[in-house]
């Protein structure tokens, strides 16, 4: 029996959909990077690209186990390929900003319908977006230090260096501790 709201079901279906959009920014954004030598940066997005992945398919497992129907729709196409480092990480940064707008649709809707289940489930991809957000925000910060200093790309050659293994979430707020 299905256990959430035709709507509901229409827009988990359209999230899913955007969540596997945004793996495919990261993979073009990555393919990007490594075709200019940046191998760190490019690690770094396609790390997150599985990430995207993984958040496609939780929302794909949650329609089905409320007994909804997922609909594997088209993926429009990635972006084209930014102008340098500043223009990828700040289009990301817009991308998952949006992203978080459209999961505090749901949750708003979850919200109204008293769709507790939903609102729960929700409340994941909120805290993730916060992590998200302040991921990319502060690899940002790190690329506007390497490139105000920039002499001869040593900054951005360490910069890249860092990314490789740099980890895919950040610190909340509530997760800290003082
Ligand atoms: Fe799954 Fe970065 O949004």
């Amino acid at each position: 029996m299905k256990r959430i709201s035709d709507q509901m079901e229409e827009m988990l279906n359209k999230q899913m959909t955007r969540e596997a959009y945004q793996a495919q920014v990261y993979l073009s954004y990555g393919a990007w990077a490594e075709s200019h030598s940046f191998q760190g940066i490019a690690t770094f997005l396609y790390g997150h690209m599985q990430e995207e992945r993984e958040h496609m398919f939780k929302i794909l497992k949650y329609i089905l186990d409320r007994g909804g129907e997922v609909k594997v729709e088209a993926i429009k196409a990635a972006p084209v390929h930014p102008k340098d480092i500043g223009e990828c990480l700040n289009n990301i940064l817009d991308h998952e900003i949006q992203n978080s707008k459209e999961i505090d649709k749901i949750v708003k809707l979850a919200h109204e319908e008293s769709d507790w289940a939903t609102f729960n489930f929700g409340q994941w991809f909120v805290k993730e977006q916060i992590e998200e957000e302040t991921l990319i925000n502060g690899v940002i910060d790190k690329y506007n230090l390497a490139s105000n200093q920039i002499k001869d790309n040593h900054n951005l050659y360490d910069l890249d260096k860092d990314l490789a293994t740099a980890p895919q979430e950040a610190t909340t707020p509530r997760e800290e501790t003082i």
